[in-house]
């Protein structure tokens, strides 16, 4: 038994996410998480608002609220949908606690301690007609580096270069669209990332098998020109991290907030204690995930996150922990994704393009969903979205494999044995393939998951599926119970402890569905199958079950035809 750290990028506050959003970090961390409990494996799975900056502040002033009621208010929001979709977290934090704040006030000492911090006559766009400094998002225009006429002050989300305000080419302000801005100085902090360059390679050269993705992103930022510059890391803003160090103020920085970026990451540890709070358990308790000088040695640590995050924490984050010169638990494996389309386009939260979290609830279970987003994760590429495909993957994988295999068994044997598991025959040759099969693809399945392979480990649950439908279609009980009774109760007999087997091993994709299937076969036997045999002999003869009601309903041409149209305009 392992202990695992598992952390999903933190899902901005402001406004409810998208599918392109869940799948590219949240969804695929919950399957890990899930998988990893199963086996057995002691878990803490943490996600959180990302709650400071100016996405917040931009989209409360949309709202016409105040922005602490306003993340107060989305958070909730958020945190149901996050239930609605069955996302597993220990805890579900919030960047602006009490926790946050304290702990990225105590990171930025240690790094003024180190001489890793800097004040910083910066130049600063300011805005005429809006009377005010306009930090980050505040700002957009073109992308210097790719030439993307949308790039915001703080990155760019086509080439995810890290920008500062002034670097865009026709900036224009994105509070009013006004162009008289002007260019002014103002002071900040600087982080002097660029003293840990060296160390920083370093440390990402000494990991092992990390994915593409990930190290092409993290060694273009670190060698390709000014990757690993210094950066400012407070901002003229009202919300957020007040600049102070462990409650003294930081003289000449009254009036200024911590950097969304410098404390977001933070609040993957912040969150952690505040999980430890809502336990009631003392500081020791997140204490043995995070510090390596308190048993975090042996935990492994997998954070989850889309391709545009991957600088912040392969360089920045990680500057900020090393810097310290504290013992911090670094991550181990990140687990990076591309961009998921939505038919024919991008999923915009900017332009309401797409289905987002909500309205995926309300017209489907979230398995639907979650089955298909997972079955098409953009791992090695952009994938799409299209009604289509999703109509095809819902009614053939899910309807007509496995629901079918599970009706069909559980009537059958009602109509002939009752609702037990029946008594009498033995299993021959047939089964005894059907076992050999089982258990290659199940291995197959495992390496795949603890891998985090997704694509890969849902083709191979789908296997394990059609392996049994196969089973069923050649034993065909239904005929053989005509001449050998006993033969077709042995063989629904295996079918129906199939049945359990496929709610064990396909819970961490479809866990609502699994619970139902569970729950209709009388068992709460959720114990890894290692031993197919043996899982397939759990069940014994009278055991009750219930015919379950219909598992999955297929999408129908209507419905598609309805819902790509609906979904088809703004929000
Ligand atoms: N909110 C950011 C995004 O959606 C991700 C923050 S991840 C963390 O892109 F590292 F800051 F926590
Ligand atoms: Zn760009």
């Amino acid at each position: 038994m392992a202990r695992i750290l598992i952390t999903s990028a933190l899902p901005y506050i402001n406004g409810i996410k998208h599918l392109g959003n869940l799948v590219g970090s949240q969804l695929p961390a919950d399957l890990y998480a899930r998988y990893c409990r199963a086996r057995g494996h002691e878990v803490m799975f943490i996600c959180a608002t990302d709650e400071h900056g100016t996405p917040a502040e931009l989209a409360a002033a949309k709202a016409g609220e105040a922005v602490d009621a306003y993340c107060a208010r989305m958070h909730a929001v958020q945190t149901d949908l996050a239930r609605g979709f069955a996302l597993s977290f220990d805890h579900y934090g919030r960047s602006s606690s009490a926790r946050n704040h304290a702990l990225t006030q105590h990171l930025a000492a240690k790094l003024g301690e180190a001489g890793l911090i800097e004040e910083v006559a910066e130049k600063q766009v300011y805005s005429h007609t809006d009377g005010r400094f306009l930090p980050d998002r505040y700002i957009e225009g073109t992308c210097p580096n790719c030439g993307y006429e949308r790039a915001r002050g703080d990155q760019c989300e086509n080439c995810t270069k890290q920008l500062d305000p002034t670097d865009l080419i026709n900036p224009r302000s994105a509070i009013s669209g006004a162009t008289d801005l002007e260019v002014r100085e103002t002071r900040h902090l600087y982080l002097r990332q660029s003293k840990l360059r060296d160390t920083l390679d370093q440390w990402i050269d000494s990991q092992q098998g990390w994915p593409v993705l990930t190290t092409s992103i993290a060694k273009k930022w670190l060698h390709d020109g000014d990757g690993l510059q210094d950066r400012g890391i407070t901002r003229d803003l009202d919300w957020g991290v007040p600049v102070q160090f462990e409650g003294a103020p930081w003289q000449g920085m009254e009036g200024k907030v911590f950097y969304v970026w410098f404390d977001a990451p933070i609040e993957y540890i912040a969150a952690t204690a505040e999980w430890a709070d809502a336990q009631g358990l003392d500081d020791s308790a997140w204490r043995r995930w995070w510090r390596r000088d308190e048993g975090a040695e042996d935990v492994r640590y997998v954070q989850f996150m889309g391709k545009d995050n991957v600088p912040f924490h392969t360089l920045s984050f990680p500057a900020t922990l090393i810097g310290s010169a504290e013992p911090w638990k670094m991550v181990d494996y990140i687990k990076s994704f591309n961009y998921l389309n939505y038919d024919g386009g991008q999923f915009s939260t900017s332009l309401g393009r797409g289905v987002f979290m909500d309205q995926a609830l309300s017209i489907l279970p979230s398995d639907y969903w979650r089955w298909w987003l997972l079955s098409h994760a953009p791992e090695n590429s952009d994938s799409e979205f299209t009604w289509e495909n999703f109509q095809s993957s819902v009614n053939k994988d899910l309807a007509d494999v496995l629901g079918n295999l599970v009706s069909r068994v559980t009537k059958f044997c009602r109509s002939k044995f009752g609702e037990t598991v029946p008594t009498g025959g033995t299993t021959g040759a047939r089964e005894d393939q059907l076992i050999a099969d089982l258990t290659t693809r199940l291995r197959a399945y495992e390496t795949h998951m603890e891998a985090m392979e997704i694509r890969k480990s849902a083709g191979e649950l789908r296997a394990l599926w059609v392996l049994g439908n196969e089973y069923l279609q050649e034993a065909a009980p239904w005929s053989s119970f005509k001449s050998d009774p006993d033969l077709a109760a042995a063989q629904i007999r295996l079918a129906l402890n199939l049945i359990r087997f496929y709610a064990v091993v396909s819970q961490p994709f479809i866990p609502e569905a699994s619970a139902r299937i569970m729950a209709d076969m009388q068992s709460d036997n959720w114990s890894w199958p290692a031993d197919v045999a043996a899982a397939l002999d759990t069940l014994k003869p009278g055991h009750a079950f219930t015919v379950p009601e219909v598992l999955f309903a297929k999408i129908t041409d209507e419905q598609r035809a309805e819902w790509e149209a609906r979904f088809a305009g703004q929000r």
